[in-house]
């Protein structure tokens, strides 16, 4: 299948914006706390922690993706009754909790810094999607990702292609989606670009109108070069 491509000039641009991002500016939240782990299932085991010290630096730091972006994102992603979405990386859950909340599906959102997984639980609190969602603190490159059938990403290129032997693992018919990364070797069924325009959202003081871009593989994917 050819890959939908939109305004590819501008995903270079977008490009060098969201790789400085990601690795120049320092977390937007200091890596503080020492919270919780594996939390997830009915509301009682929702609102339990046990303590976990970090075990090791986080390969990127955390910046949110916007919600317009998870929107899109999801969309792409074609989610359905029935999927399983697995954000790698989850941060503070926007986009689980957006899947539960949007489409009632369950979503698992991995993060290996623990501040990022106490956050991600309060946010599933919050819109009272506990049932659906469970937030897990682990290293995304030892998971089984089996289970998914939509796999989200922002992370960092190589991090994306560090993943591909798990990817490939997936349910034929999985689908990954990526903001801002492509995957090298692994060729996208879709790629889009799109502007958030002045929509910044309410506290962040990091995030400015800039060209995202959304990428889009299907499993089997195909392999390139
Ligand atoms: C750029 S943020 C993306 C957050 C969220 N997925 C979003 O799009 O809004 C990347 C997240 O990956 C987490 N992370 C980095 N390395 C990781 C690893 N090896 N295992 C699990 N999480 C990791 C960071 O702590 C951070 O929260």
């Amino acid at each position: 299948m050819r890959p939908k491509i939109t305004f590819p000039c501008m995903i270079s641009t977008g490009l060098t914006f969201a790789v400085a991002f990601l690795v120049l500016i320092p977390a937007v939240r200091s890596a503080d706390s020492s919270a919780g782990i594996a939390i997830q299932g009915s509301k009682t085991e929702a609102a339990k922690t046990s303590p976990a010290a970090p075990t090791r630096k986080p390969d990127v730091v955390f910046v949110p993706t916007p919600q317009k972006v998870v929107d899109k994102m999801l969309e792409m992603a074609e989610v359905k009754s029935g999927d399983v979405v697995y954000d790698l990386g989850c941060g503070d859950g926007r986009i689980v909790v957006t899947a539960a909340k949007k489409f009632g599906v369950k979503a698992v959102g991995f993060d290996i810094d623990p501040a990022r997984v106490e956050e991600a639980l309060a946010n599933v609190r919050t819109n009272k999607v506990e049932h659906l969602v469970t937030i897990k603190q682990a290293d995304i490159f030892t998971l089984d990702l089996r289970e998914a059938s939509v796999v989200t990403l922002y992370l960092l290129p190589d991090l994306n292609v560090k993943l591909i032997p798990q990817l490939e693992k997936l349910k034929p018919g999985s689908r990954i989606v990526s903001h801002d990364f492509s995957m090298r070797g692994a060729k996208p069924v879709e790629v889009l670009s799109m502007s958030i325009g002045d929509d910044t959202e309410a506290g962040s003081n990091y995030e400015m109108d800039r060209n995202h871009t959304v990428y889009k593989w299907v499993v089997p994917f195909q392999r390139e070069p």
